[in-house]
Parts: structure tokens; sequence; C-alpha cells
């Protein structure tokens, strides 16, 4: 049986969850993973009253953590600037790393992944991309004999929380505020209904299947907060469902990176996994199509990523990828990709402002394949809902602009269509 012994930096609720964890499944984690686990060490600024570390010695200082007699430190504390000193510091001391951060690698992947192949030592972090859902490993060992053309997917949880109930009746508001009292939402949402989460997971998946760099050095991306409940109604009518999706696709020899959200046809299999539950798409050559669906978030599917990544370091024969630093592939101009957009334009009732729409459209010679407006008279608006036809993303400036500048007209919002 193999042994390592471990540093856990961080003790909230990823490090309590799976110093737990390792306790409660320490037989499933030696006989399927033919593992014993020491957690000699844990760096905790503070105790944590939902969890007893028992016997194991707490240094209050986590940079203490990495002077133990340990083969791996478990980074746990998130965030960007700390946890990649913390990194860099264990590397040098020839500590091999795991962590569930995706904002550190995000940001620093290349130099972390730089610094531990001259170190000779390992960066594991399948915890980082959905959780325990074995995302990582399946992209970096299982499809190595695949060309990978597309990864999409919905790897926000707190999004996919929102839009699900929305898509059910509720308002954006009240249901961030049901998705914080359940646990699935921070108290500043900020990085997940603004797509940052979503966009630090894709910049990660990008990287391995595709080479692009971290981080990556142009990215659109959009969350869910400008999206109203009405949305849903006008995308279900059409045989759509709107979900956040990331996407990194080959488009010719660059990669096209983006993290937005979407109407996607309702039948699709990503637009029929609902509340926190994470998906992705991979698209392959020999394969085909590959989906895989889980818990993006928890405790508990946390600490199970992070164990998978223990078992793999000890039985790994140093056959564990080693991403070359020196990835140049070039991404995509976003504002030269094309899409086909889905338009809520709302307006006072006039006459002539379906007219004038269209007109605008026209001069940018985009066509449309719908145009509808439903009037409420209560209210004395129309809502005028255009499809369009596929057009550059480039000219969306013009038309937000010069919609806006109609006098009839109120607001406009807008969602990317993702073609299949
Ligand atoms: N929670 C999930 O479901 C989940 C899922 C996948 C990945 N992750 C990732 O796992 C990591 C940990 O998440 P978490 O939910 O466990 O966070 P958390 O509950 O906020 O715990 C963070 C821990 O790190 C400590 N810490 C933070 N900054 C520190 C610093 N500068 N120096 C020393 N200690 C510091 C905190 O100490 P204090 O308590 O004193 O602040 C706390 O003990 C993050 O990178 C997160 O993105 C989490």
């Amino acid at each position: 049986m193999k042994k390592l012994k471990i540093g856990i930096c961080g003790w909230g609720n990823v490090a309590t969850g799976l110093f737990n964890t390792i306790e409660n499944n320490n037989k499933f984690i030696k006989s399927n993973g033919n593992l014993e686990i020491e957690i000699v060490v844990i760096g905790a600024r503070r105790d944590n009253p939902k969890c007893d570390p028992g016997a194991v010695k707490i240094e209050r200082d986590i940079f203490d953590v990495i002077d133990h007699d340990i083969d791996v430190v478990v980074e746990l504390i998130g965030g960007v600037d700390v946890a990649r000193d913390l990194i860099l510091k264990s590397i040098n001391k020839k500590k091999h790393v795991v962590t569930a951060n995706k904002a550190v690698l995000f940001h620093h992947g290349d130099e972390i992944f730089k610094e531990a192949n001259s170190n000779g030592v390992k960066i594991l972090f399948e915890s980082s991309v959905c959780a325990g859902t074995p995302i990582i490993k399946l992209l970096t060992e299982e499809l190595s004999a695949n060309k990978v053309t597309k990864i999409a997917g919905m790897l926000n949880g707190t999004s996919n929380f929102i839009l699900s109930n929305m898509e059910e009746g509720s308002d954006f508001k009240p249901t961030l505020e049901l998705a914080q009292k359940e646990g699935y939402a921070e108290p500043d949402p900020t990085f997940d209904i603004e797509g940052m989460d979503a966009a630090h997971k894709i910049g990660i998946l990008s990287s391995l299947a595709f080479g692009t760099p971290l981080p990556p050095d142009d990215f659109y991306i959009e969350g869910i907060s400008k999206i109203e409940k009405i949305d849903f109604k006008y995308a279900k009518d059409m045989g759509f469902t709107i979900k956040h999706l990331a996407v990194s696709k080959l488009n010719q020899d660059k990669i096209e990176l983006r993290a937005h959200p979407v109407l996607i046809k309702k039948d699709s299999y990503l637009a029929n996994l609902k509340s926190v539950r994470n998906g992705i798409e991979v698209e392959t050559d020999l394969l085909g199509t590959l989906h895989i669906a889980g818990s993006g978030a928890g405790q508990e599917s946390t600490a199970s990523g992070v164990i998978s990544d223990l078992v793999n370091l000890a039985n790994s024969n140093d056959n564990i990828l080693e991403l070359d630093s020196n990835r140049n592939i070039e991404l995509v101009d976003f504002m030269s990709l094309s899409f086909q957009y889905y338009f809520y334009i709302e307006s006072n009732i006039t006459p002539e402002a379906v007219e004038k729409i269209t007109s605008i459209f026209a001069k940018k010679k985009i066509a449309l394949e719908s145009i509808a407006h439903k009037e409420d008279l209560k209210e004395n608006i129309s809502h005028i809902i255009v499809i369009t036809d596929l057009f550059l993303e480039r000219e969306i400036q013009y038309l937000y602009e010069n919609i806006l500048n109609l006098e009839s007209v109120n607001k406009i919002r807008s969602i990317r269509i993702e073609s299949n």
C-alpha cells in the first residue's frame, strides 16, 4: 500500500470536508485507491468550530506547513495572491501540490506549471473545475487519443440554480436571495452571477484541451444578471431555454474562448440539467460527443476530487501530465465571431416602432429570422422579440446605440443563440 503524508492549508469548508472524508471513507481510499493518507499538519489561522482536528498539529501561519515532513501541500485557502505564493514556495521546497483553487490557476497557471516542471514536482487540480466531477482526468488521460474540438459547459452551480428557478417563473432577485439562503451563493455573489467563476473553469479546461495560456489574453465574459423572467417565456415559445455556457472551441487554427448566457434548444442535454448541477459536453473525433454531469460544489464532492488527486499522485509512476507552460496557441478575436441573436426590445406602443427597428438591422444587412410584437395595453408598452440570422459580434454596439436612440424604445437586451 502506498502512503502519502499531507499538510492541509486552510481550515474552511473544503478543508474540513476533506479531513472528515479521509476519516470516514478511509476504508475505500485504502482498498480502492491503494493509499493510506496521513494528515501531518493543518494550516489554520483560527479554529473551526465545525471540525475537531484531534491530535493533528496545527500551524497558525499556513506557510509553516511547508516546513513539515510532508509529501504534498493541499492548498485550500482560495484567492489568488497568497495562494500563488504558497504554491510557489511549496514547489520550491519540492512538495507536490494539490489545489481546488481555480482562480489562482486561471491567473498564474502557466507560471505555476513551469515552476513545478522545473522542480520535478506535480500540480494536481481535479476539484478546481466542477469539484469532484472528474473532468480534468477525463481530458488529460482518458481522452488522450482523441482530438477534442469543443468543450461547452454549465460550470457555475449558482447560475444554473438561478436560471432553473427563473425558468419555472421566479424573478432574478428573490431567486438569488434563495440561493444565498440555501448556501448555493456567496454573500457577495458577483463572481458567480457575473460569469467569472465559470470563466476561470473554462480557462483551465481550455488550457488542458488546447494549450491556451493561463491567464488567457482575450476572453469574452458575461454573467446572468441582466436576464429577466420574461425572456424565458419568449425563449420557451420558440423551443429554447436560457443557460450560462462557457465555451472553448477549435476555430480553424485558433481557439474561441467565451462565457456568457445563451439560448439553447430545450431538448438538448445541457438544457435539461437543473438546479446546482454542472454539466459539460466534450466533442471529440473518436468518441463523438461526451456528456458529463455532476455536483459542482460542496464539501464532499470537492473532497472526493482532492482525494482522487492524492490517489493519482501516489499511484502514478510519474506519468501525471506535465503541462507545457510555453503554450501560445492564439485566441480568436471575439468581435470577429458571428452569432444568431435573440433581442428583447421594449417600446411604447406606436405603429412605426417595428418598422424603425427593422430598418436599423437592415442598414447593417442583418437578416431577421423572425420579429414579433406583443402589446401590453395595461402598461402601454410593446415587447418586440427579434431573432436574427448570424451576424458579426462587432455590429452589436451599433445596434444597441441606434435602437436605444429611437424615441419610442425604453429598453433593449439580447442573448446569443448557441448553435449545435
Ligand atoms: N466550497 C466548494 O464547494 C468548493 C468547490 C470547488 C472548489 N472550491 C475551492 O476550494 C478552495 C477553498 O474553498 P472553501 O469553500 O473551503 O473556502 P472557505 O470555507 O472560505 O475556507 C478558506 C479557508 O482558508 C483560510 N484562508 C483564506 N485566506 C487565507 C490566508 N491568506 N492565510 C491563511 N488562511 C487563509 C480561511 O481562513 P479564515 O476562516 O480565517 O478566513 C479558511 O480557513 C477555494 O479555492 C475554492 O474555490 C470550493
